[in-house]
């Protein structure tokens, strides 16, 4: 039996140097969590490996690279990438799952490539699954592809795990295709969401939509048992827990204390995207700024912007409208000597990352709309040496779990300053007390308890589903 992971991603960053191709494998939290499963089974990935060539040389050696790490690419054409990636999934599904109604583009063109990458992906797959294999399809990208599967490989174990908000029915009936959608998603046997209300979504949508009725977190479908549940995916604790204790990182972090002197640091890091809440976020800053002169000089918000999805109209305008912002805030306020907003807009190493939340006395992690968000498990984790207040948006799934941070709705600016005025002042014993709450629960439930529960699940799922095919 082999695990195959298919997603649209491989877990790989692929750099073209002088002679070729130069292949990181970027340790991502889904990587992290599948690499730790409890299993003997070979784990293979198939997934696009976020490069554009036509060359079939270059194809053909970024695939045998490839191969030795058990990695099998599925290579996007200049239009699948605009119509599938940019498009159907990146412009039509992400605004819709994340609330953006009027973002949402409606397009039988990237319908079309839609199909046409899940079926490629199923066609490349077909070369590796075998009947006992189990297989689990991640995210919103591959909708149609458990059904793809299902159709030609009938007893295989198939999971489907959503990264994102599933929407409630109201918003998800706009979507012309959503009987196709919800009918790929049940070719599965296990669906899984990061929370309760999201799985409740799904649940209504296919009573709504398809007519079906599920019994508590259950479907029954052509002989087949179909579960429904929710996994809250968690970070590797133990490694974000110990990293700030690395020399190669206390070096780092040191460094960044010396240069902040007494001066505080709100941190924020997000990849650019509008679902993040950036610009409300800068907004809520600068009403602190201007109604509390007193933190002048005394605190900067730090913000990291990690380039995404750049090519996509909407993510290009926002970097504009950022960029701006920021530029007016500091022109505003700034001292010599004291800027209130550092703007980094690239990737940070793991290192360098660690370093900052390990000298941030304040994570501001406010999306207006997020799957879970694990920036705000990883600061928590990292909070090992100097203790830290999260300040985090109610709109993301992690608010579930992080009830003890200072929760807040992040379209209301004077609750984004209120948080801020209270995170500063908050009491030693108060800070510590919130924080190893917080800590005792993300350490237990940490990414690899979220893919060995998932896989545990869809194993049992199966045996269940043989014995009444016995019957
Ligand atoms: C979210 C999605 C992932 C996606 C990631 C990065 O976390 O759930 O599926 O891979 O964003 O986005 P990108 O478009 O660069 O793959």
């Amino acid at each position: 039996m082999k695990i195959i992971i298919i997603a649209n991603r491989l877990p790989v960053k692929i750099e073209r140097s002088d002679d070729g191709f130069n292949i990181i494998r970027s340790e991502g939290g889904l990587a992290t969590g599948l690499g730790s499963l409890e299993t003997e089974s070979d784990i293979y990935w198939v997934g696009w490996p976020g490069i554009f060539t036509e060359n079939e040389k270059e194809k053909k050696e970024i695939t045998e690279r490839l191969h030795d790490l058990n990695f099998h690419p599925v290579f996007l054409s200049a239009d699948q990438i605009e119509n599938y990636y940019e498009g159907y999934s990146n412009s039509t599904i992400w605004p819709l799952c994340h609330y953006f109604f009027s973002y949402i583009e409606y397009r039988a063109d990237y319908w079309e490539a839609y199909q046409q990458v899940n079926s490629l992906f199923c066609d490349e797959s077909m070369q590796f699954i075998e009947d006992d294999d189990i297989v689990w399809v991640q995210d919103y990208q591959l909708m149609l592809l458990p059904k793809k599967i299902r159709d030609k490989k009938p007893n295989a174990n198939i999971g489907y795990f959503h990264h994102i908000p599933f929407p409630s029915y109201e918003l998800f009936r706009v979507l012309p295709e959503r009987e196709e959608i919800l009918e790929g998603l049940l070719g599965a046997d296990l669906i899984g969401f990061h929370t309760h209300d999201y799985m409740r979504h799904f649940i209504s949508a296919i009573y709504r939509v398809l007519n079906i009725n599920c019994n508590l977190d259950e479907v029954n479908l052509d002989n087949r048992i179909i579960h429904i549940d929710a996994f809250p995916m968690g970070i590797n604790y133990e490694q974000y827990n110990q990293a700030p204790k690395l020399p190669e990182v206390k070096v780092k972090s040191d460094l960044l204390r010396e240069k902040l002197g007494e001066r505080s640091i709100i941190l924020s890091v997000d990849r650019l995207d509008y679902s993040k809440g950036i610009l409300h976020r800068l907004n809520g800053f600068a009403q602190f700024l201007e109604n509390n002169p007193d933190y002048h000089e005394k605190v900067s918000l730090a913000m990291i912007v990690v380039p995404s999805r750049d090519t996509v109209d909407i993510y290009a305008e926002l970097k504009t409208k950022i960029d701006q912002l920021i530029g007016e805030i500091n022109g505003k306020y700034s001292k010599l000597g004291w800027n209130p907003i550092f703007y980094f807009y690239r990737s940070f190493s793991f290192d360098e990352l660690i370093a900052m939340y390990d000298v941030a006395e304040i994570a501001l992690v406010t999306p207006l709309r997020d799957g879970m968000n694990l920036v705000a498990k990883e600061y928590l984790a990292t909070k090992c040496n100097r203790p830290g207040v999260l300040i985090l948006s109610e709109m993301a799934g992690a608010a579930i779990e992080l009830q003890d941070a200072i929760i807040i709705n992040p379209n209301d600016t004077d609750q984004i300053e209120n948080a801020i005025l209270q995170a500063m002042n908050i009491p030693a014993k108060e800070k510590k007390e919130r924080l190893e709450k917080m800590q005792k629960r993300i350490s237990r439930q940490d990414v690899r308890k979220w893919s060995n529960d998932f896989v545990k699940e869809l194993l049992s799922i199966k045996t269940q589903n043989k014995e009444i095919l016995q019957k």
